[in-house]
């Protein structure tokens, strides 16, 4: 019998993504029939656009359904490093340092692999994006959490940012727009983080995977146009939030001459490339999604004001209201406290197993006592869900006043 002490220590050390748990037991819930509201997923509830599903039918009737280059096909790399360049003001691009991987997940997997020793550090800013720190550890490198408050608006300052950095600090990832909080920094934010790490030799990897959702005054800025710190930032980005393209699983990263060449090796001796159809979806909506990508901004907006408007009658809880992304990040106060249950876990599998709703706990983005709302769902949807947390509450205060 092979014991789990056989087995990899840093794969059993890994945590397995709650976000995943969580929807996987509401789909299985559903399954059996019964009427759950999921407002736990991560992705958007819209169709790929039309002009991404006719560029993958023209590759298939065309027998584009072989290996391709491991790092992408070549007009696709071309047209993301055009779109860093004209969206994002990242002088330093070029279409032979774009890789083409299978998700904006394995680009990050791919990097912290590439960049990463035993006893270097990465920093993550909490609440985190569920995936940061298994993937670190993965690597055998450390994660180290900077914790941002409520109160801080969930924006680590560059005070805190120079109190975390050490000798061993391999790397920062930054993710702005925000999963879980929908909290965007400013670009005069941006720099001032910036500022602190000009003189600290270690990469930062921007996480841009909800640029195209946002809401507000707060314009999109990335790390990769500043110029003094340009040649060690690591832009990640892709399709599957801002075309509505989840499944389709292709993402892309410019990176440094250097660490690009060790990424493409990664790639190129684990998966060889992302799917030959999937490419030719994505370059069919860099060219021609964006009046859809804009549709589906519009939409989400609107759900947004929606979601806020309901919450805010909820006794007892309170958010920030989002800058982009499609999720609320709510702080529980003192509900739990008040009304005995342990952790915002049993919180959510309460939700869950009475009032037939899931949520996310703050936990699993490192950030107890709290639950994330994803608002990627219909209008009645919405309503019935933030109409079932409100009943969910208030059951639980109405036991504990009997
Ligand atoms: C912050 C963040 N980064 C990356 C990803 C991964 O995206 P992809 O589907 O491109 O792998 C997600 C997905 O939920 C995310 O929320």
């Amino acid at each position: 019998m092979i014991l789990s002490s056989h087995l990899s220590y840093r794969v059993l050390a890994a945590q397995e993504a709650q976000t995943l748990a969580i929807s996987n037991k509401a789909k299985r819930l559903k399954k059996q029939g019964l009427d759950i509201v999921s407002l736990s997923v991560g992705e958007p509830d819209f169709d790929t656009p039309e002009c991404a599903k006719q560029a993958a039918l023209h590759a298939i009737s065309q027998n584009f359904t072989h290996y391709t280059e491991s790092d992408g096909i070549m007009e696709l790399r071309e047209a993301v490093a055009n779109k860093f360049i004209n969206d994002n003001d990242i002088k330093s691009v070029r279409q032979s340092t774009i890789l083409i991987s299978g998700g904006a997940k394995q680009c990050i997997y791919n990097v912290l692999n590439a960049i990463c020793n035993e006893g270097d550090e990465v920093l993550i800013f909490a609440p985190y994006w569920v995936s940061y720190p298994a993937m670190v550890a993965l690597t055998g490198a450390t994660p180290i959490i900077i914790q941002a408050s409520f109160e801080q608006v969930y924006k680590v300052t560059p005070l805190q940012l120079q109190a975390h950095l050490t000798i061993n600090t391999k790397c920062v990832i930054l993710n702005s727009p925000s999963n879980p909080t929908g909290i965007m920094y400013t670009e005069q934010e941006i720099r001032d983080l910036a500022a602190v790490l000009q003189d600290h030799d270690c990469f930062i990897i921007s996480d841009e995977i909800y640029e195209k959702i946002s809401f507000g005054d707060i314009k999109h800025f990335s790390p990769g146009a500043i110029e003094s710190i340009a040649h060690r930032v690591i832009t990640v980005n892709g399709v599957s939030k801002a075309y509505a393209m989840t499944g389709w699983r292709i993402g892309y990263m410019n990176a440094p001459e250097h660490v690009f060449k060790e990424a493409s090796k990664v790639q190129g001796q684990s998966t060889s490339h992302p799917c030959s159809i999937a490419q030719k979806a994505a370059l069919g909506a860099l060219i021609g999604g964006d009046y859809d990508v804009e549709n589906m901004r519009k939409a989400f907006s609107f759900r947004k004001q929606l979601v806020c408007d309901l919450l805010s009658t909820i006794p007892g809880i309170r958010f920030h209201i989002p800058d982009g992304a499609f999720y609320v990040f709510i702080e529980l106060g003192s509900i739990l406290a008040d009304t005995g249950i342990e952790d915002d876990a049993l919180f959510c599998s309460y939700l869950l197993d009475r009032f037939l709703l899931a949520l996310v706990p703050g936990s699993a983005f490192g950030n107890p006592n709290s639950i994330r709302i994803s608002f990627a769902a219909s209008e009645q949807t919405l309503q019935k869900g933030i109409l079932r947390l409100a009943e969910g509450i208030s059951s639980l205060q109405n036991q504990k006043n009997v």
